[in-house]
């Protein structure tokens, strides 16, 4: 993989209201093309970290570098043409749709912003050729987004995300909401939009098998702190966290890791500021006495393998 096309810095998200933070000095980087997954149980801070690096939450410190600029340090109307690059693709098809606009008309609102030079013609044409493109009819440009099936309304989703042609796209879920029978046509396709458009991807889900199918590199994220990321299969074959290694231990299509942890929960907590020494360590049988006293930072474990655990190496 070459040049990094987004590197996070130290991100911290907070929820003040809530006394929450929900990223908590998250480091993560994207080259050109690849693939990240990320995973992580319920309420973990993933949206909240695909929606920071989309800019639609304010961020509480840290760098968001993109194609090496700081995002965080432009103003409002500076963001602007660093949108495009930058797109969503939601759980929630239907709801990430506007009810009240055509199919068409949604797919040429992104044109319209980014590319305001575009004749309406060559906006229209552009639209039937994506509408085909995620195998639906041109014809489906005329119809609302209730018309359409769960899958259906998610191709759409699809195709107005890549039809600016963004370097990055960040899928939050983008299959956990449909049918089972549905989901590989989904992420087959966003596999082929990848491949034909080049872009990088990061890819937030709970079904480990289909991270594990579309990521180069696989981030873990526990209490809104990374606390493994690693190359694919070194991450699946040879998870080093106890947390990372009780996820993976959870899934049964994977021969289960031999570990004494209780199968992940599925909602984390809610807290009260930052937490002091190792999220994990109330759940962690490993825990020791200095796991409670700081953070334990991320270190190497193997090459592209790191792992935020003070007993990594003896476990
Ligand atoms: N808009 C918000 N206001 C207050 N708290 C929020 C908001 N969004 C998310 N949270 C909290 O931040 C934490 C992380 O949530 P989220 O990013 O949605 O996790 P995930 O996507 O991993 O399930 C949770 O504790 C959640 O309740
Ligand atoms: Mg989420």
């Amino acid at each position: 993989m070459g040049e990094p096309l987004l590197q996070v810095q130290n991100l911290c998200v907070e929820f003040q209201r809530h006394a929450i933070r929900a990223v908590d000095q998250v480091d993560l980087s994207v080259a050109a093309g690849e693939t990240v997954g990320l995973v992580g149980e319920s309420g973990s801070g993933k949206s909240t970290l695909a929606r920071a690096i989309a800019r639609l939450v304010p961020v509480a410190a840290g760098r968001i570098v993109f194609q090496g600029q700081d995002l965080l340090r432009l103003s409002p109307s500076q963001l602007r043409p660093w949108r495009r690059h930058v797109q969503l693709v939601f759980q929630d098809p239907l709801a990430s749709l506007n009810p009240r606009m055509t199919v068409g008309d949604a797919l040429q609102e992104p044109l319209k912003i980014f590319r305001p030079d575009m004749p309406p013609n060559e906006r229209r044409a552009a639209v039937s050729l994506m509408l085909t493109r995620v195998g639906l009819q041109a014809g489906a440009a005329h119809r609302y987004p209730r018309e359409f099936s769960g899958g259906q309304c998610q191709r759409i989703g699809i195709a107005r995300a890549m039809i600016i042609k963004p370097a990055l796209l960040i899928c939050d879920e983008p299959v956990s909401s449909l049918d089972v029978s549905i989901q590989g046509q989904i992420v087959n396709l966003l596999l082929d939009m990848q491949r034909e458009t080049h872009a990088a991807m990061i890819f937030i889900g709970h079904n480990l098998g289909i991270v594990r199918h579309v990521s180069h590199r696989v981030y873990v994220i526990y209490r809104g702190r990374i606390v493994e990321h690693a190359p694919c299969e070194e991450l699946f074959l040879r998870p080093r966290h106890p947390y990372t290694r009780a996820l993976i231990a959870s899934i049964p299509q994977i021969p289960p890791v031999a570990v004494a942890v209780e199968p992940a929960v599925i909602e984390t907590p809610h807290r009260t500021g930052g937490i002091r020494g190792c999220a994990f360590r109330d759940r962690c049988p490993h825990a020791r006495e200095p796991c409670a006293a700081a953070a334990p930072a991320l270190a190497p474990a193997a090459a592209g393998h790191w792992v935020a655990c003070l007993r990594a190496g003896e476990i």
